[in-house]
């Protein structure tokens, strides 16, 4: 889970009216003006929802446990410290656009997408010497399923994942070139993604007893030859047995031909077609309708949205943030230093530091301190827990060091310290949990009064 509330912006300091409320934004603050001018205003990363979407591995779910690679792939998906440039320096990593390993529907960076939920690849901020001068935006795939989805890319121009993680960390976010270890742990862990199980279908792609009266109609008008050519049917490009693909690209009169998209959990990933046009299954049933001059009735497309929307579905789309899910997310991502020390491989080493670091700064960042006075009590406790997150980072900071250093015993040491202290701070911070922000009510009552805060910053202006 990637929760995180923004450092306190410069302009809050402006206006006596603002000086009232001063003390809540130097807790947070959410993402107003872009990170301290890095991004440009008006950029929206979406990362400070409860609710995040679930994510889950092929490997668990057959009852393994997670791999070394896993958890050090999953840990490099949420590092700025890959990329470099803009995307380095502003905080941002793969996650920031596919949160949990999905899209990010709200992403909307100015100048760079077109609507919230794309974003041009080839842009002058990001990596100029990729700046293609041309204004296309897309949406960021959901990357559930990927290990079935090839070729990658909307235009489906790269054979391999592999081929794609280095031309993302390179060409689109300035990174320098990855090595073999980032790589392969990228590539394990993007391959793990699961589709999320439905109870509306089955394993080989038809509808389930679980699915409405009106699914099972448009089931079989997915699967029906289109008036004008027999030869084609949804299916025909969206096979039930494949994932709903067939690995091509096509022309559907969208502007280029494009891969063929998973209908798989899709239900979650709007906005639809490549550039995000379509926010709804209703709006791309009417468009194929005229595309392929299918002459559906009115209860027809409806019972192929039914469809859509019963393949498209997830038992459980979304997870319920908690201290405990960031906690497990933290201790699977250290785990790799239990590999990474004793073999003194310096680069995960210095990597794994610095992203865990910044989880427990972030992590830190719930508990409102002292001058947030939109939280009622639990003082001594919420300092407790910030002051815990604090000594975590200090004694990443001391493993880092020493592995810089070629001191390995000594980042053994600095290790299980850390390991000493993390015990103590999940105390603290499961204490503090229900006067932080992962407590609904006190994150309400937290962004209101930065609402308010925002508003009279404008009316002293
Ligand atoms: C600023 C937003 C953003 C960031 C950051 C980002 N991506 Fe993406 N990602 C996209 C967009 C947009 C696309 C579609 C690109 C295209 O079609 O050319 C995409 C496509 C992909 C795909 C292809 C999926 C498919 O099914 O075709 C993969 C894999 C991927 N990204 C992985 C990554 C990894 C790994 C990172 C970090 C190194 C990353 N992305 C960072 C926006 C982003
Ligand atoms: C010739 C192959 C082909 C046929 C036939 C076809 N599709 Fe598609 N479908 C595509 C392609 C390609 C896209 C992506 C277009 C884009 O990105 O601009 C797409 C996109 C979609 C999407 C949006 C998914 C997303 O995540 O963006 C849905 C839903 C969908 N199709 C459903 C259907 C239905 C229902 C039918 C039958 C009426 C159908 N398709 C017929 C190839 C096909």
């Amino acid at each position: 889970m990637r929760l995180r509330m923004q450092r306190a912006q410069p302009w809050l300091a402006i206006g006596c009216a603002a000086a009232l409320v001063i003390g809540i934004a130097a807790a947070a603050a959410r993402p107003i003006v872009g990170r301290e001018g890095l991004l440009p205003p008006g950029t929206e990363l979406n990362e400070d929802v409860l609710d995040q979407p679930t994510e889950l591995f092929d490997s668990e779910l057959a009852g393994g446990k997670r791999s070394y690679l896993l958890n050090l792939g999953d840990m490099l998906f949420s590092s700025p410290a890959i990329l470099g440039g803009v995307a380095r320096q502003a905080g941002m990593s793969c996650e920031s656009c596919h949160q949990q390993g999905t899209n990010n529907a709200k992403l909307f960076i100015p100048g760079m997408s077109v609507r919230p939920g794309t974003f041009d690849t080839t842009n002058a901020l990001f990596n100029p010497k990729n700046d293609d001068g041309v204004f296309n935006p897309v949406t960021p795939p959901s990357l559930r399923g990927a290990k079935f989805l090839a070729p990658y890319a909307h235009n489906g121009r790269f054979p391999t994942l592999r081929d794609f993680i280095r031309n993302a960390i390179v060409n689109e976010f300035a990174g320098p070139g990855p090595s073999g270890q980032v790589l392969d742990a990228l590539e394990a862990y993007i391959k793990d993604i699961a589709f999320l199980p439905n109870d509306k279908l089955t394993e080989g792609g038809r509808l389930s007893a679980k699915a409405s009266a009106a699914a099972h109609r448009g089931e079989v008008l997915f699967n029906k030859p289109f008036r004008n050519d027999a030869s084609m049917s949804c299916s025909s490009c969206h096979q039930p047995t494949a994932s709903f693909v067939d690995h091509e690209t096509h022309d559907v009169g969208t502007g280029d031909a494009f891969k063929t998209p998973t209908l798989l959990n899709a239900g979650l990933n709007a906005p639809y077609f490549h550039d995000g046009r379509y926010d709804t299954f209703d709006q791309v049933v009417a468009y194929f309708d005229r595309h392929f001059d299918l002459k559906l009735t009115n209860a027809e497309q409806s019972d192929l949205v039914a469809y859509l929307d019963a393949v498209g579905a997830a038992d459980q789309p979304v997870t319920r943030d908690t201290v405990q899910i960031e906690l497990d997310e933290i201790a699977q991502f250290a785990s790799v230093l239990d590999t990474a020390v004793p073999e003194k491989n310096g680069e995960v080493i210095t990597l794994t530091t610095d992203t865990i670091g910044n989880k427990w700064r972030e992590l830190g960042e719930n508990f409102p301190g002292r001058t947030d006075t939109s939280v009622g009590g639990g003082l001594t406790e919420r300092l407790r827990a910030i002051g815990a997150a604090r000594e975590q980072v200090l004694n990443l900071r001391r493993v880092a060091m020493a592995s810089s250093a070629g001191d390995f015993d000594g980042a053994a040491d600095a290790l299980a310290d850390y390991r000493k202290q993390t015990a103590i701070a999940a105390a603290a911070m499961k204490q503090a949990e229900r006067y932080s922000l992962f407590n609904p009510q006190v994150r309400a009552a937290h962004f209101r009064a930065l609402q308010r805060l925002t508003e009279m910053a404008a009316a002293a202006r």
